[in-house]
């Protein structure tokens, strides 16, 4: 049976408190002095309210890699981080082209109860860049697949790339581009830059990002498909964007929660932890890409969690592999970049981080990403904003420890989510 969950004094994007009154998993009541016998009650107590945070890009690493992060894992981290749908990318091990690797974590997704799992297929077979995967048979297959990625790698070829995005207009697809110049990126450890000269570390250019962003808004231009741009970094890549969206082109784009608040400086620290593809880059890149957020031109805010083992990590810098953990962290990162500086007010940070990523991944079919009204999914975190805590690695839900957060101080205490009216995360703490 349904609980029925009596919420008093909450504000719903940060605005006037009112009570929430949530039944059979739909929101039933929002208003004034709501009362209703037999209900759980929650005291608000005056937290934010939210749409539940919606996820465009998460590795959760199974099947393949079970010692870094499991789906159940990821999904409470994505639970405890205020989410309620994730999508993850498919550089799984078998990597997620088929039907049948996708249909697999799309039930684990279900199996794990704290959030929805939306698999990402695989461009290519293997990820190899040479041969088209599946893309038909995954996007009718259960999970009903509407991101296609390679990411972790380019789709380099632009003839290949090309075909995708025709092919997946077929059933409303989104071609999701990890876009990195392979030619100009060999080797790379770190930005190009000063730091990378500095510290005798082969840079990864600005350029290698932007060639491909600019080559990829064309194609989409000319084929009149969906493109979307992951994990954006660079100053060039906003100004690229913001350009393509004037001409008409049909691009959105992404950016982390780490590019809005980490520079390359700290690669001079050699700790692997800040390891990232593509790479921490500069502050007047951090700056122009919390504008571009800020504006729009950036549609989304991505965690590109990336949980990876202590073997894979805890080694020297160009040993270590690229990623680090955000799903926990993310939506105060949003906080202390976006929101306390002004650039975001709380209708906003909704709108980047569950609307609009639910829209471009096709989750508002689930009921992710709709407006907190009367009739809406209860699909809902709660907030406290004020409360500033420090990261402690040993307490993140991730079955990896590779946070760059590890002892900041960071606002925002995520209080309780709500998937369709169920509670994956009380008293801030995970319900299963
Ligand atoms: O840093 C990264 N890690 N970037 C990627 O594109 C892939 C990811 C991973 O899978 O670890």
């Amino acid at each position: 049976m349904n609980t029925t969950w009596l919420i008093k004094d909450i504000r719903p994007y940060g605005e006037a408190a009112m009570d929430l009154l949530i039944r059979d998993g739909v929101i039933a009541e929002l208003g004034a002095e709501i009362s209703a016998a037999g209900a759980e009650r929650i005291d608000g107590g005056g937290l934010v309210a939210l749409p539940g945070l919606v996820d465009l890009h998460t590795h959760l690493r199974e099947p393949g890699r079970e010692d870094a992060e499991t789906v159940q894992t990821g999904a409470r981290a994505a639970a405890l981080g205020g989410f309620t749908a994730v999508h993850a990318m498919a550089n799984t091990d078998p990597v997620a082209d088929t039907a049948g690797v996708v249909e697999q974590v799309w039930r684990l997704g279900r199996e794990s109860g704290l959030v929805d799992v939306a698999p990402v297929g695989a461009v290519t077979v293997g990820l190899g860049g040479t041969q088209l995967a599946e893309l038909g048979a995954m996007a009718d297959s259960a999970a009903r697949v509407r991101v296609f990625s390679d990411d972790g790698f380019c789709v380099a070829d632009p003839a290949l790339m090309r075909r995708a995005l025709e092919y997946v207009k077929a059933f409303g697809g989104v071609i999701a581009q990890h876009a990195e110049e392979p030619r100009l990126t060999a080797g790379a450890q770190m930005n190009e830059g000063i730091r990378s000269a500095q510290l005798g570390l082969t840079g990864w250019p600005a350029a290698a990002e932007e060639a491909i962003i600019a080559r990829d808004v064309l194609l989409a231009g000319h084929v009149g498909s969906r493109l979307h741009v992951c994990h954006v970094s660079t100053a060039g890549s906003v100004e690229l964007l913001r350009w393509a969206k004037a001409k008409g082109i049909d691009v959105t784009a992404e950016v982390t929660p780490h590019h809005l608040l980490l520079t390359d400086d700290l690669a001079a620290t050699y700790d692997p932890v800040y390891k990232v593809n593509p790479p921490l880059r500069t502050a007047s890149d951090v700056q122009a890409l919390r504008e571009g957020l800020a504006d729009g031109t950036i549609d989304a805010v991505a965690t590109d969690h990336a949980p990876h083992s202590v073997e894979d990590k805890e080694c020297e810098w160009g040993a270590a592999r690229p990623g680090m953990l955000g799903l926990q962290q993310a939506l105060s990162i949003v906080i202390m970049t976006m929101v306390e500086s002004r650039l975001l007010d709380w209708r906003a940070v909704a709108d980047r981080c569950s609307t609009r990523p639910a829209r471009i991944g096709g989750l508002v079919r689930d009921g992710h990403g709709t407006e907190l009204a009367e009739g809406a999914p209860a699909n809902l975190v709660l907030v406290d904003p004020a409360a500033r805590s420090a990261v402690d690695p040993a307490e993140l839900a991730s079955r990896s420890r590779n946070t760059p957060y590890a002892g900041m101080e960071l606002p925002g205490r995520v209080v309780a989510t709500f998937l369709r009216g169920r509670p994956t995360v009380l008293d801030g703490k995970a319900q299963r």
